[in-house]
């Protein structure tokens, strides 16, 4: 067993936590301002998104030195500050690390490009041009072609995924390999206890001389050609066992947002030195409403379907038993808040306490975005052109291609952009929330949620995440074995079993009564909203759940 085989872990996107200097950035003194609250809740680990240097194009991914910390943040007097403070409560940090890629900002690729005998040359990826063009017509997840021209030498290319801005690293060179551990080694000798790693799966390339053959764009972003070729596992197995053999309980979590369960399971294989857990973000049950085909699938209203998010953890919990841990999350902040994005009755809070029994019960590492505790919307912008992420503005010239009215997109992306859920974090009424006294970077209208009054509050979400939380550390519900119950097709109920404790879970995924009869058993509610219990007979008002505990 190790500690993070228990971890319950609270992301935070420090530029938006909390700013202790009003100059509208959250930073690490913030982070340090609040690890009681964290602690108090029940949290044992925290991830912060990337902390080191960067130029702030992607807000961290794109790193340009990552042996400091970014001074927007703070500084490494800081981080040791945060790092033992959180240590003394018994918190675990975790640190967000960009493996694929870093800025074009970073002295590597600088003096790749500006130098002529550069060793750098070979920490990127380069190809020369083909015909006057691109070398291939491969597509990069922010749009457009992978490729950008070197800029002192048009007839040749670097390889880029992300933004052109972030050029992505050549795994094949051994140097980059051991450069990539030596900087984990460095932090954790600085007391970091794991590191997530950042768009793993894509590390290794394919051939650069073939063309996808999907048709209907320029550059289509054809995952065939950069996402889980065999090299992965190669490359992932020898950091792995670096990195464990230097501190074998160090928590590697991938980060893998199109990984299915048997890629989870393939990269987290006991004895094969992969990742302690995979992490996806894809397993909300969600399904588009394909009402609107004028708007790309991430864009659309989505609605949560419930025999999908069966379906799924049914798979990701057969699959992994017995390999590794299920990652359990309702988000992040690459996807818009659960309140804004689906098209549930969500502001009944009932549905909120309903969505964090049936997911974090289940035999899983939680993983909780900051700010869902206390039922946060997203920030709601006032205009189009108040959003500038790249897949913001791609959507904008889209839509407005077909004519679609300002209105129509700003609805569109208030509610689906991953910009709206990296607001400040709220924590108490006043003008900024209490997060800064400066108008924060990232800055819409908010909801009225906040910490203060959530806390005071027997009954509100921010209390009912900390008895879940408490519950979550029970042995039924931490090591137990998961077995989904054959119900009505609007309830979720399952069982979770270890030798000496029995749990089961049972949520009334809809707006009508519900009953539903346990197995003969003696049991005792531990955690309920809306529920009653007479006999062995559960009675569920609309949205209500429950969690019941029984010795074996
Ligand atoms: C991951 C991050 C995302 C970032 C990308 C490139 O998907 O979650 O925010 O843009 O990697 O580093
Ligand atoms: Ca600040």
């Amino acid at each position: 067993m190790n500690w993070y085989d228990k971890a319950i872990v609270y992301q935070i996107y420090p530029k938006s936590f909390q700013d202790t200097n009003d100059d509208g950035i959250g930073d690490l003194q913030g982070v340090i301002a609040h690890l009681d609250y964290i602690k108090n809740l029940g949290f044992n680990t925290i991830w912060l998104n990337p902390i080191f240097v960067s130029p702030q194009v992607d807000n961290g991914y794109d790193v340009s030195n990552y042996f400091a910390i970014d001074p927007i943040l703070g500084d490494m007097d800081d981080f040791t500050e945060m790092m033992d403070k959180a240590h003394h409560l018994g918190l675990h940090i975790i640190l967000d690390l960009p493996i694929n890629h870093t800025s074009d900002q970073h002295p590597w690729f600088k003096d790749a490009v500006n130098n002529p005998n550069s060793i750098f040359k070979d920490y990127y990826i380069w190809h020369k041009q083909v015909n006057g063009h691109e070398p291939n017509n491969w597509g990069s997840f922010f749009g457009g072609s992978v490729w950008e021209k070197n800029p002192n030498n048009s007839e040749e290319y670097y390889f880029h995924l992300f933004d052109k801005k972030m050029p992505d690293l050549n795994w094949k060179n051994p140097e980059v390999r051991k450069s990539i551990a030596d900087i984990a080694k460095f932090w954790i000798e600085k007391g970091v206890d794991g590191f997530r790693l950042d768009a793993f799966i894509h590390i290794a390339k394919a051939n650069l001389e073939q063309n996808s053959l999907i048709q209907d764009e320029q550059f289509p972003a054809d995952d065939t050609f950069y996402a889980k070729l065999p090299k992965v596992k190669d490359y992932l197995a020898t950091f792995v066992r670096e990195i464990k053999d230097f501190k074998p309980d160090t928590f590697l979590f991938g980060e893998a947002s199109s990984a299915n369960a048997l890629d989870a399971a393939e990269y987290t294989r006991p004895d094969e030195d992969g990742c302690d857990v995979v992490v996806n973000s894809g397993n909300y049950g969600e399904v588009y409403d394909d009402s609107n085909p004028d708007v790309p699938g991430f864009f659309q209203t989505r609605r949560l379907s419930l025999d999908r998010l069966k379906k799924t953890y049914v798979t990701w919990e057969s699959v992994l038993a017995n390999i590794s841990l299920p990652t359990l999350t309702w988000g992040n902040h690459d996807i818009s808040r659960l309140r804004d994005r689906l098209n549930l009755p969500i502001d009944n809070e009932d549905v909120s306490k309903l969505l964090a029994t049936l997911m974090y019960l289940q035999r899983g590492m939680p993983i909780i975005y900051y700010g869902e505790e206390i039922g946060m919307h997203g920030l709601k912008y006032q205009q189009v052109s108040d959003f500038d992420d790249q897949r913001a503005v791609d959507l904008i010239n889209t839509l407005h291609k077909k004519s679609f009215k300002d209105e129509e997109i700003l609805k569109l992306l208030n509610n689906q952009d991953e910009m709206t859920a990296r607001g400040p974090m709220q924590w108490d009424d006043s003008q900024y929330c209490g997060f800064s006294n400066k108008e924060p970077w990232n800055w819409g209208q908010t909801d009225e949620t906040n910490v203060s009054a959530e806390l005071k509050d027997s009954k509100s979400l921010a209390t009912f995440y900390k008895n879940l939380l408490s519950m979550k550390k029970h042995d039924c519900f931490t090591n137990g074995d998961y077995q989904l119950l054959i119900t009505d097709p609007e309830i979720y109920a399952y069982l979770r079993q270890t030798r000496d404790n029995k749990g089961i879970v049972v949520t009334n995924f809809s707006n009508k009564v519900k009953k539903f009869t346990l197995p003969e058993e003696k049991w005792k509610k531990v955690l309920a909203n809306k529920v009653k219990l007479t006999n062995n007979e559960l009675i569920l008002d609309p949205w209500g759940s429950c969690a019941l505990e029984s010795k074996i």
